[in-house]
C-alpha cells in the first residue's frame, strides 16, 4: 500500500510532549453494518454491553461544590444522583427509591442534608444509606431485611470531571482515560464554571451525533464560513480505549479558501479573542495564529495565567477530546466545550445532544470565551449564578448558534439514509479516523472482546 494519510500533513503547532509520535492503531478498513444507526436489538445491547460496563461522564465539580450538593445525570433509561458527601467525595446513586420505584429527585440541581421519597417520604443519608423508613412498624421485618438503602454505583473525580461507572470490572478512571487524564488535567477544569447549559433532541441515533463532530471534514460543506478561520488539516491522535484527539488550527484560513491574505471578519474575530485589536493589526490572515500565539503568551506573562504547561497549538486551535462512548470536550486554556451525546431510552433514532460551556474566570480586559462558543452577550462568566439548562424539544431549531445548527439540521437527513436499504456502511477516510476508532472500540464491546488498554 503506498498511501499515507500522513502526508496531509497538519500538525504546525511548537513541538510539546503531547504531540510525540505515536504507534498509530491498525483499526482496518471494513465497513460496518449500518443497523447499528436504527435497530432496536443492537441498542438494546449496547446498552447492555456499552453503556453499564464503561465510565460516563456524570458532570462537573462545579455542580456540586459542597457537602451536599447534587445534580442528576439521566442517560437512556437510567438517572443517577450525583452527591458530594460530607468527606467530600463524590457518590453516585441510582434515582430510585427501594419502596416502590419512584424516582427520589425530581429537579437538574440541588443541596440537602438528606434525600426524601416524593412517594411515602423515606428518608436517605448523603451516601445511600437508609435514614429512615415511614410507618416502620407496619413492614414485617422479613420485607425490609431485603434492604431499604438506595443502590449505588462507582463514582470517580478527575480533572474537574465527574465518571459514574455501573460496572465493577471496568478499571479506575485513571487507567481508563490514561494519558488523556493528564492532558485534560492542563486546563484546570475544577477550577472553572457552567456559564452555558443547553439540550436538544435530535432525530438521529447517538452516534450520528458522535459521527458528525469526530470529524470536520464535512465543514467545507456543511458549515463554508468557518473557511475563512480554520483550517481544516488537523492532527488526529488514537489513544487506547476507544479516546482520540484532535488539533484544529484556528485563526487560518483553510487552503479550501481563495483568499489567504485579507484579514477577513472571522479571523477579526479570532484576533479580538486574543486581545489584539483588528484594526491596527498588520499581518495577513496566514500570519494570524501566529499573533494570536504570541499575544497569548504576553497576556500569561502579564497576567501569571501559567500558559508555560501550554503548547502554541493549545492556546489557539481547539485541542479536542473525544472520551470513549459518548463525550467529547474541546479545550482552551480560558473554556471547556463538553459535548454529551446522550442515547434515548426506548428509540435509537433519537438523541439528546447536551452542550456544557465551562470558563475559566479572570479579572483581565479583554479576556474571555472563544467567541466560536456563542456565549449569549450578557451572560454572567464570574461563576456566581448557575445558568439553568435550556432543553429544546425534537423538532424546533435548538439555537445552538450558527453551526451547531447547522449539523442539527443535517443529521435527521443521515439517519434517514442511514436506514436505507441502499447504504451498506460508512466509507471513512483517515479525515475520519477518529470515527473508525470509536467503531472498531464499540465492536470490540458489543463482540465481548473488550480488552482494557488495547
Ligand atoms: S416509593 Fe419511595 S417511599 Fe414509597
Ligand atoms: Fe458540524
Amino acid at each position: 500500500m503506498n498511501f499515507d494519510f500522513r502526508n496531509w500533513q497538519i500538525h504546525v503547532g511548537t513541538p510539546h510532549p503531547f504531540n510525540a509520535e505515536r504507534p498509530r492503531p491498525d483499526n482496518g478498513t471494513a465497513r460496518p453494518d449500518p443497523a447499528r444507526y436504527y435497530d432496536p436489538a443492537w441498542a438494546r445491547q449496547e446498552w447492555e454491553k456499552v453503556f453499564t460496563k464503561t465510565w460516563l461522564l456524570a458532570g462537573v465539580v462545579s455542580d456540586a461544590p459542597e457537602s451536599g450538593d447534587f445534580f442528576r445525570y439521566d442517560v437512556g433509561s437510567e438517572s443517577f444522583i450525583i452527591v458530594r458527601a460530607e468527606d467530600g467525595s463524590y457518590k453516585a446513586h441510582y434515582n430510585v427509591c427501594p419502596h416502590r420505584g419512584s424516582q427520589l429527585v425530581l429537579q437538574p440541581f440541588g443541596s440537602a442534608d438528606e434525600f426524601i421519597c416524593p412517594f411515602h417520604s423515606w428518608h436517605f443519608n448523603l451516601d445511600g444509606s437508609n435514614a429512615s423508613v415511614t410507618d416502620k412498624e407496619t413492614f414485617q421485618p422479613d420485607v425490609l431485611c431485603h434492604g431499604t438503602d438506595l443502590s449505588s454505583v462507582r463514582c470517580e473525580e478527575i480533572a474537574g470531571l465527574i465518571f459514574i461507572s455501573m460496572s465493577n470490572d471496568v478499571p479506575p478512571i485513571r487507567d481508563y482515560l490514561g494519558d488523556a487524564a493528564d492532558h485534560l488535567a492542563l486546563y484546570d477544569i475544577g477550577s472553572m464554571n457552567v456559564v452555558q447549559h443547553k439540550r436538544s433532541d435530535w432525530a438521529a441515533n447517538w452516534k450520528g451525533g458522535v459521527d458528525a463532530f469526530y470529524e470536520i471534514y464535512h465543514l467545507h460543506s456543511v458549515h463554508p464560513q468557518t473557511q475563512c478561520l480554520m483550517d481544516d488539516r488537523t492532527q488526529i491522535d488514537l489513544f487506547p480505549n476507544g479516546i482520540s484527539r484532535q488539533f484544529v488550527p484556528f485563526a487560518q484560513p483553510s487552503p479550501r479558501y481563495a483568499d489567504q491574505q485579507t484579514v477577513n471578519a472571522g479571523i477579526k474575530i479570532m484576533l479580538a479573542d486574543a486581545g489584539i485589536d483588528p484594526e491596527t493589526y498588520q499581518g495577513t490572515a496566514q500570519e494570524t495564529r501566529a499573533a494570536v500565539q504570541q499575544a497569548k503568551r504576553a497576556r500569561s506573562a502579564q497576567y501569571d495565567l501559567g500558559y508555560e504547561k501550554f503548547s502554541d497549538t493549545q492556546l489557539s486551535d481547539s485541542t479536542i477530546y473525544g472520551i470513549f462512548p459518548n463525550v467529547q470536550i474541546g479545550c482552551h486554556p480560558e473554556a471547556v466545550f463538553i459535548h454529551r451525546f446522550v442515547p434515548h431510552a426506548r428509540d435509537p433514532e433519537q438523541f439528546t445532544y447536551e452542550t456544557i460551556i465551562l470558563f475559566k474566570h479572570e479579572n483581565i480586559p479583554g479576556y474571555g470565551a472563544p467567541a466560536w462558543m456563542g456565549l449569549a452577550p450578557g451572560t454572567d462568566t464570574t461563576g456566581k449564578t448557575r445558568p439553568e439548562i435550556v432543553h429544546t424539544p425534537l423538532g424546533e431549531p435548538p439555537h445552538l448558534g450558527e453551526v451547531l445548527d447547522q449539523d442539527s439540521e443535517l443529521l435527521p437527513y443521515v439517519q434517514m439514509g442511514a436506514r436505507s436499504r441502499g447504504f451498506r456502511g460508512p466509507l471513512w477516510s483517515e479525515q475520519e479516523a477518529r470515527l473508525r476508532h470509536f467503531h472498531v472500540e464499540l465492536d470490540r464491546y458489543i463482540n465481548d472482546n473488550k480488552e482494557w488498554g488495547k
